[in-house]
């Protein structure tokens, strides 16, 4: 199997505002800046992007948007273009779970977004999970093949995409999946890509989130299909986000 670098990506949410995120990004900087073997990346609030990349200048830590429109310009009231992200940030999170169920994205919005950044040079980490009930009825892995092939649909870029299967029961709960269960995903989501595009599948990182900390992240790491974190709760914390980052990196 081709060898991938792991990913350790954090996803602030609506947490924290321009003062607290600097200081949050100067001690994750700090603390692991120069860490290696892993990519680190942090997404904040659009507007702690400036401040943030100013904190972490220096670091090999990358700063990614939580969001993006699918549009190019025009009468979009609030919302950001790739264009307006170009040159401020390497990744953009697409499809996260909270705006499929808050904002009513569908799996064909976040194919358009998907596609619209990875045009502009920006990565997707594009992310996917089933909720509860889907779980319950024993319907995870067609849910979640389903919604992957339907959130690449017209997706060309593979060297630039990042898959992240995120399990909505997971998240923010303190109940993450266990290691088998997110192996067994991450190995569904890895099959769909192959499906897509057989010379991908091997080289695209899939990440899990859900309720990741450093007391599981060893093992979720250490499961075959899992390339890495994208971390919530954890990454507001700069010593437990740096103790994910050391767990993934070779130093
Ligand atoms: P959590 O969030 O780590 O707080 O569960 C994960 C996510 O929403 O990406």
């Amino acid at each position: 199997m081709a060898a991938r670098t792991p990913v350790i990506a954090g996803n602030w949410k609506m947490n924290t505002d321009v003062e607290s995120g600097t200081a949050l990004a100067k001690e994750i900087s700090e603390l692991s800046g120069d860490v290696s073997g892993v990519d680190k990346i942090v997404c904040p609030p659009f507007v702690s992007i400036s401040s943030v990349t100013s904190a972490m200048s220096g670091s090999s830590i990358q700063i990614g948007a939580q969001n993006v429109s699918a549009n190019s310009d025009g009468a979009f009231t609030g919302e950001i273009s790739t264009s307006m992200l170009q040159g401020l940030v390497s990744h953009v999170i697409v499809g996260h779970s909270e705006r499929r169920a808050l904002n009513g994205e569908t799996s064909d919005q976040v194919a358009a977004k998907a596609i619209t950044a990875a045009e502009a040079g920006i990565s997707p980490i594009l992310c996917i999970g089933e909720d509860l009930s889907v779980r319950q009825a024993g319907n995870a892995s067609s849910f979640v093949a389903h919604q992957l092939e339907a959130s690449l649909d017209g997706y060309a870029d593979w060297d630039s995409l990042i898959v992240a299967y995120e399990p909505v029961w997971a998240i923010g709960t303190g109940e993450a999946a266990t290691s088998e269960q997110a192996q067994e995903m991450t190995a569904v989501c890895r099959e769909v890509i192959r499906k897509l595009a057989p010379s991908a599948a091997d080289s695209v990182r899939v990440l899990y989130g859900g309720s990741v900390n450093s007391g599981n992240v060893a093992e979720l790491l250490a499961q075959p299909d899992i390339d890495g974190a994208l971390v919530g709760g954890a990454s507001l914390k700069a010593e437990e986000f740096s103790k994910l980052i050391a767990a993934a990196g070779s130093d």
